[in-house]
Parts: C-alpha cells; sequence; structure tokens
C-alpha cells in the first residue's frame, strides 16, 4: 500500500525542483457554431490543488474540463501541465484520468475488469495489472468486488469503481465531472469525505465539476465560480463565502439579502429614507445599487428606534430561526438568521416590531450596472 501510494504520487518530488503549477490555461475561448460557450478562461491550478468548477446548467462547466482533457478542443487559446503546451494534443497523449456524471462503466466488465481496462492497453504484465488492481480496490474500500458486474453494485459503489478506474494509470491530473450529482443525499456526503481523503493521501491534482455549493465550499481548495462562459471569481470557500467578487457569486453561494439602495457621494448609501454610513462603494451619487448581506449577519434588536422591521414569517431550521422581515422604511423584504438562543429574549412572532442592525463590515455594495448583469 505505501509503495503504491508514493508511486501514484510522482508530482511531490518534481514540485521541490519543477514549478508549483500544474496547470496554466491562458485565453481559452470555446465556441460552438455562433454561440461562445467559453470566453477567453485565465486559470492557474496549482500542484496538489483540489479545485471546483461552480456554477448553474449551461455556464461551460463540462466544456472547460472536456477542453483540458482534449475530449473538445478549444476554439482558442492555451493549455499548458507541467509546462508542456498540451493545447493541440489528443486525449490520448495527454495526462489524466476522468470520471463522468454518468457512471460509464462497461457494463459488460466485471470491477476487476473495468479497473485494469487503462493498463491493459499500456500492455502492463498480468501479475503488475492484479496487483494495481487489488491496490486500488482497497483505495476505494471495495476489496472483494472484483468479480462483481456494475449492475451488482450501488450507484456510490459504481462511481468508487469509476474513480479506482480514472486513478490506474496513475494520470498526474484527476478530472471529475459532477461524480457525486446521481447519488441520493446521504451517499453523496459520504463519498465527498471518501473523494477529498483520497485525494488528499495521493497529493494529484484534481478539478471537480459540481453545481452543487455545499459540494464546492466543503471539498475544494479553491472554488471558480463560473457563469455564462467566464470566470465571475477563483478563491477558496471562505473567500467566496465571504466576499464575492460580483451580485452573481454573493446570490449563488449560500443565502444572501439584497436591497435596492441609492448611493451616496462619501461612503454611504440612501436606503429608503435613511442614510447607513461608513460603507465604502465605487458608485457615483445618486446612482442605483444593491447592498448584500448574509441572513447570519443581519441583527436584530429590541430597539426600535432606528431602522426597524415587521416580522412576516419565523421558520424554525433546527439551530436558528429563518425570520422573514419586512423594512419600515421601504417595504424591501429582509431575512434574518437568528440563533435559538438569541431569539428566545426577541419574542419573535409574525407582526412583530423588531429592531434591525446591518453591520457595515458584513455589508457589500454592488453597482446596478453590474448586479443587472
Ligand atoms: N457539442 C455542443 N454543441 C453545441 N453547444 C454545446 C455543445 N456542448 C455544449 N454546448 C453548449 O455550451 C454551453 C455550456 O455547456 P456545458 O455542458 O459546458 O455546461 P455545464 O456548465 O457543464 O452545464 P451542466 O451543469 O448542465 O452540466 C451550453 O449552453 C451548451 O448547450
Ligand atoms: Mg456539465
Amino acid at each position: 500500500m505505501q509503495s503504491f501510494t508514493t508511486s501514484l504520487s510522482p508530482g511531490v518530488f518534481e514540485t521541490l525542483v519543477d514549478t508549483r503549477t500544474h496547470l496554466e490555461i491562458a485565453g481559452l475561448t470555446k465556441r460552438f457554431g455562433n454561440f461562445t460557450a467559453l470566453q477567453s478562461i485565465d486559470l492557474s491550478i496549482e500542484e496538489g490543488e483540489f479545485v471546483c468548477f461552480l456554477g448553474p446548467s449551461g455556464c461551460g462547466k463540462t466544456t472547460l474540463l472536456r477542453a483540458i482533457a482534449g475530449l473538445a478542443l478549444q476554439s482558442e487559446g492555451r493549455i499548458v501541465q507541467r509546462g508542456q503546451d498540451i493545447s493541440a494534443l489528443p486525449p490520448q497523449d495527454r495526462d489524466f484520468g476522468i470520471v463522468f456524471q454518468s457512471y460509464a462503466l462497461f457494463p459488460n466488465l466485471t470491477v476487476f475488469n473495468n479497473v485494469a481496462y487503462g493498463l491493459r492497453n499500456r500492455r502492463e504484465d498480468r501479475h503488475r495489472v492484479r496487483e494495481r488492481v487489488e491496490e486500488l480496490l482497497a483505495l476505494v474500500d471495495l476489496s472483494g468486488s472484483e468479480g462483481k458486474y456494475p449492475a451488482a453494485l450501488s450507484g456510490g459503489q459504481q462511481q468508487r469503481v469509476a474513480v479506482a478506474r480514472a486513478l490506474a494509470t496513475e494520470p498526474a491530473l484527476l478530472l471529475l465531472d459532477e461524480p457525486l450529482s446521481a447519488l441520493d443525499a446521504r451517499v453523496r456526503v459520504h463519498l465527498r469525505g471518501q473523494i477529498k481523503a483520497l485525494q488528499h493521501r495521493l497529493g494529484v491534482t484534481t478539478i471537480m465539476v459540481t453545481h452543487d455549493q455545499e459540494e464546492a465550499l466543503t471539498m475544494a481548495d479553491r472554488i471558480v465560480v463560473m457563469n455564462q462562459g467566464v470566470i465571475e471569481q477563483v478563491g477558496t470557500p471562505a473567500e467566496i463565502y465571504h466576499h464575492p467578487a460580483s451580485a452573481f457569486v454573493a446570490e449563488f453561494i449560500g443565502q444572501m439579502n439584497f436591497l435596492d439602495v441609492k448611493a451616496d457621494d462619501e461612503a454611504a448609501v440612501h436606503l429608503g429614507r435613511r442614510r447607513l454610513e461608513n460603507i465604502p462603494h465605487t458608485c457615483a451619487a445618486g446612482e442605483s445599487a444593491r447592498i448584500s448581506i448574509r441572513p447570519e449577519s443581519v441583527e436584530l434588536t429590541h430597539d426600535t428606534s432606528g431602522m426597524s422591521a415587521r416580522v412576516e414569517d419565523v421558520e424554525f431550521l433546527g439551530p436558528f430561526l429563518r425570520v422573514s422581515l419586512t423594512l419600515q422604511d421601504d417595504g424591501q423584504g429582509l431575512m434574518a438568521d437568528v440563533p435559538v438562543r438569541d431569539a428566545q429574549s426577541l419574542a419573535l412572532v409574525a407582526g412583530q416590531r423588531v429592531g434591525v442592525h446591518l453591520p457595515g463590515d458584513a455589508l457589500r455594495v454592488y453597482p446596478c450596472r453590474e448586479a443587472s448583469r
């Protein structure tokens, strides 16, 4: 097992003497006829990183993954892997293992033969193939399933076989296209942990496509948020969550309130007739803008002398209450997540009036020209 693990991660040693960059994508554009699926993508992925491509359906995640694999040739741009320009190489000459969204195991082959497939193509000797398959199946916790056919396995087990198969030839890069999306919620959460642990152990650079923000936030070292063929933001889960670079990212990741405001010429905005100070922005005075704040950052108080709101609805969500509010000033809606502990003293019931505090450091301002994109 030990020697296997070591042999699967040659990158570790090269990294020390070579560069830290595994993949460099520059100016990558992909058109299908008149339709531009990817527009000037620039992205750099470090050696050993776990990166998630995250975005809504049709934003170009699979297309970008396929371009990296050479399964869809880019219209423009370059892809460099470990210093080698692979832009024009066919898939078989590129160094990756891939797991597709649909399990894509060969249904007529046993688990053993599925995993052995790539190794046999390389004409590895029989003894070595057997040894490697056993090791890989142990790695994904499926020892003993060698003789089974895919149809006799659960969805989660099939995906683990698919991961073992993708890793069989010791690729430097593992590409996963929504590997968990077809599975039920419990299995998905369990497999998340397993895949992440496996990736960490092998140190293999990994790109996983998902449209599930929770999956990306829990698994990725860095998230690439995509929208309509462009990258909106690249960052760690914490950066993406706490400092969304655009209104799109703010809205796509987690729960977010947006309130319409008018910018003032100083670091202030007008929310209805109320002036909120100490909110730096780049808008011109009088320009329409939106401010965003997460429900957990909204503070509710007894003091209704300042900004206040009417409680419309209270939803119990375990450790916290989600409170729907209407701002007294201008009738805009707002959601607040209140820890159960704090909620008790506030007597939150529909119709009740509560004070609202929007901490300046939790607010972000988006110009409407951007917010309406
Ligand atoms: N072969 C093709 N011919 C024409 N258009 C295509 C082709 N492949 C993809 N597209 C288009 O490119 C866009 C991006 O597709 P892609 O499959 O990359 O999206 P995605 O982000 O993976 O979405 P999903 O989450 O639904 O899988 C879509 O509008 C799609 O219709
Ligand atoms: Mg896709």
